[in-house]
């Protein structure tokens, strides 16, 4: 059962456990408009037999529907990964960010609690919550939020651990670094920013908007962090982990990259400063330290800075029927023989 189902981590995921032969029960939020689109591909329909997808409306913010799903479903496992993800976005709607980020959680342990069932639990905790704390950063780093939405993931990551020993539940918290790929959502600042030099080269646009360009990320590649999620849950005894590259680069890098990459040269005359983008208070830099998952769960990123903004430039190039530079291409053929996902 996966919150968050049509998100970025939420796909990927669920063509993971479909090519492990899960049965993926998934809840999706009712709107006006289809926001299926990065699950559209392994869409089942319901009146066919034998499918193995099933999507549900749900809402993180409605404890009933929470209850009554997984009362139905029975699910062996639940990756909690939907949230109002946005941190600057955070800062606009606290008060909405808190309901559905940390009480939300709190609203799916109480139902697998009261349902006696013994379901395990992912938690999508996240390296925000580091926030100043220096860097590197492991499972022993103190938190120091910086947003509402880093402080909900905070209480999230405790209530997980506190119902784990209370309630001798499966539950754990994967602490995951910033992960990207062609699925970003395209207001975080690796997609915008690739998204942006695509549709520049295309010559749809001829200027980007961006706001601090000095913060350091250690970005992965997504297909790679839904696999240490499964992971996480297929321990013997549960317990929490940092996933993360190890590497950090900073938004002006990105740019650097994404420009050469794509043929443009310099990117300076194409990027203007906005302040609309800037944070009420700002995580400098994130450098996370993965050796625990290492030692303990054999999972270790082959995708580092480099390659993921070809890969995902290489997608957004196809995407605007541009032919790719080709290079992001290359490398998942030869890094992932066997991928699992549709390469977008
Ligand atoms: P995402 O693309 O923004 O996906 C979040 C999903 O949550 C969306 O499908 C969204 O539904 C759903 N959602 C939002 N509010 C909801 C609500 N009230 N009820 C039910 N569903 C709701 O985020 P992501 O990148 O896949 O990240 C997955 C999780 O990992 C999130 O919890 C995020 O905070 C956490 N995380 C992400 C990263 C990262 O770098 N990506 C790093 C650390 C932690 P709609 O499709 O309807 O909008
Ligand atoms: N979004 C955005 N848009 N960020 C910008 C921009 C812009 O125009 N210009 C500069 N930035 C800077 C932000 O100030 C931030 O320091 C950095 O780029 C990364 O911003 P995002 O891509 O929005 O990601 P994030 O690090 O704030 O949060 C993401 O990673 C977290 C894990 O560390 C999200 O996926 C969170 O959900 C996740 O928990």
């Amino acid at each position: 059962f996966i919150t968050g189902i049509a998100g970025q981590d939420g796909s990927y995921l669920t063509e993971l456990l479909l090519s492990k032969d899960y049965e993926v029960h998934g809840i999706i939020r009712w709107d006006s408009i289809f926001t299926t689109e990065r699950i559209d591909h392994v869409y089942q329909d319901p009146h066919v037999n034998g499918i193995r997808l099933f999507l549900h409306y749900g809402d993180l913010t409605d404890s009933g529907n929470l209850e009554k799903l997984i009362h139905q479903i029975k699910p062996d496992e639940i990756y909690h990964l939907g949230a109002m993800s946005h941190v600057r976005v955070s800062f606009d709607m606290p008060e909405y960010t808190a309901n559905t980020d940390a009480l939300g959680t709190l609203r799916i342990l109480e139902a697998i609690k009261n349902s006696d069932l013994p379901i395990k639990f992912y938690m999508a905790a996240s390296s925000e919550m580091f926030g100043s704390s220096p860097p590197p950063q492991n499972e022993h780093t103190p938190f120091h939020p910086r947003s509402p939405y880093a402080c909900a993931k905070v209480f999230s990551h405790d209530i997980t651990r506190m119902y784990r020993e209370a309630y001798n539940m499966f539950c754990v918290n994967g602490i995951l670094y910033n992960h990207e790929s062609p699925r970003r959502g395209a207001t975080f600042v690796t997609k915008k920013i690739t998204r942006a030099v695509a549709r520049i080269k295309a010559g749809l646009d001829k200027k980007i908007y961006l706001g601090n360009l000095e913060a350091k990320r250690d970005w992965g590649f997504t297909p790679e962090y839904v696999e240490a999620m499964h992971v996480l849950l297929q321990q013997e005894k549960p317990d929490d982990f940092v996933v993360a590259t190890g590497e950090t680069h900073s938004v002006r890098e990105f740019l650097e990259e994404a420009f050469q990459y794509a043929g443009l040269g310099d990117w300076k005359p194409y990027v203007e400063f906005d302040a609309r983008y800037l944070r009420p208070a700002e995580v400098e830099v994130l450098v996370g330290d993965a050796t625990k998952a290492k030692e303990k769960l054999n999972w270790q990123p082959k995708i580092k800075f480099k390659e993921l903004v070809r890969v995902m430039l290489d997608a957004d190039f196809r995407a605007l029927g541009l032919t790719p530079p080709g290079e992001g291409d290359r490398i998942l053929k030869e890094v992932f023989p066997n991928r699992w996902w549709k390469n977008d």
